[in-house]
């Protein structure tokens, strides 16, 4: 099967990522920070390692700051149901995950920016929905669904100036485009770390730029202040409640630095050539619609004819995994006109080849004739 479905999960990774998931799930790393045994201890520098590791890439002169969770759903929770405080307005976009949305509509006050036809939110619009109480904004990075890059930079530094504080969900563009957490002025950072990170499911994490910005929503063992019943207020004990992944979080470390050894920049590039490469050919069909902005990452969407989503993706499969449907956006398809049918993604990686993207142009051709 050629797999085209790294939006969703890297399937292949560096090597050494299942050598150290192995390594330490046998060997050590154990409870970081439960304990003064040699393991414990272990485990602990592990953490302290990836943290290193996450910080270089995102250019973040505190690594204590960031909290290993189980993917980016949870550091986004945490991120926008610990800062938000009673009377708080919060603002996130149409390009936005359920991820973002759900924990937004549940919150109740909050502003939703629109996108235009390319996916692309105006940063003026975000700072036109701007009110005396809003807390937060968030926004991704990169959509999910087409690919379309956002001006992070201009939308941080509108948060930086309005004194609000700015969520950015890099679960998309770790690992393939640089993010640099001073540039882009960002207060709280959540990233997948089995994305583009390449580390192993059930990992990602939390930057937060400041411990005082938030609250924990999970409280309980840290293995740390044993003697108080009160949360510590520190990162990153303070997000880091129960057992956290060692080895996964080791593993994690291997995927980051595979991404500082070869860029993120280049890396995103190959991919983003990818993605052209395919759009390209399929605006060629004459029948296939394509989504999304030039200034993108490696994922593309379209759709074929009036067929619906789905039934594309199931004539490609079992050679190709894609995916079709809503992709957890369900407003990101309502901007790209795509509501009531989805669209057929497909997402490069870091391993991603030419011939695999040459082959799902030929096969896309087929069913197009077929029509
Ligand atoms: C933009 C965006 N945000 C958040 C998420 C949630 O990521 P995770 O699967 O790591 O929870 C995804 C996953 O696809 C995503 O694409």
């Amino acid at each position: 099967m050629l797999y085209l479905d790294n939006a969703a999960t890297s399937r292949k990774k560096p090597i050494s990522v299942y050598r150290r998931l192995m390594e330490k799930t046998v060997f050590g790393s154990q409870n970081a920070g439960r304990g003064s045994h040699k393991l414990s201890i272990r485990g602990m520098r592990d953490v302290i390692d990836a943290q290193d590791t996450v910080a270089e890439l995102f250019r973040i002169s505190r690594p204590q700051n960031i909290a290993f969770t189980m993917n980016a759903t949870y550091a986004l929770n945490m991120a926008i149901r610990g800062t938000l405080n009673e009377g708080d307005h919060v603002i996130a976009t149409e390009m936005d995950h359920n991820s973002v949305l759900r924990p937004v509509y549940e919150w109740g006050d909050f502003t939703i920016v629109k996108a235009n036809r390319e996916g692309v939110v105006d940063p003026v619009d975000i700072e036109r929905a701007i009110r005396p109480n809003t807390k937060l904004i968030a926004c991704t990075h990169a959509s999910n669904v087409c690919g379309s890059l956002q001006d992070a930079e201009e939308i941080g530094s509108i948060a930086r100036r309005s004194g609000v504080l700015f969520l950015l969900d890099a679960a998309q563009t770790a690992g393939c485009a640089v993010v640099d957490a001073g540039k882009l002025n960002v207060d709280l950072l959540a990233f997948s770390g089995h994305k583009g990170l390449m580390g192993p499911l059930g990992t990602g994490g939390l930057y937060v730029r400041e411990p005082k910005l938030l609250k924990p929503i999970i409280t309980g063992g840290t293995g740390s202040l044993s003697d108080s019943v009160s949360q510590p207020r520190f990162m990153p004990d303070m997000l880091h409640s129960g057992t956290i992944n060692t080895p996964a979080i080791a593993a994690l470390a291997d995927g980051v630095k595979y991404v500082l050894r070869h860029g993120a920049e280049e890396i995103g590039e190959k991919e983003r050539e990818l993605a052209e490469y395919v759009i390209t050919e399929l605006k060629n069909m004459g029948t296939v619609t394509v989504y999304g902005s030039e200034n993108r990452i490696g994922t593309a969407a379209f759709n074929v004819g009036t067929l619906p989503s789905e039934a594309v993706a199931e004539a490609l499969e079992p050679r190709f995994a894609v995916r079709a449907g809503y992709h957890c956006a369900p407003l990101a398809h309502k901007a790209l006109g795509t509501s009531g049918r989805g669209a057929v993604r497909v997402s490069f990686g870091a391993f991603s080849k030419k011939s695999e993207a040459k082959k799902l142009i030929d096969a896309v051709y087929k069913i197009a004739k077929r029509g």
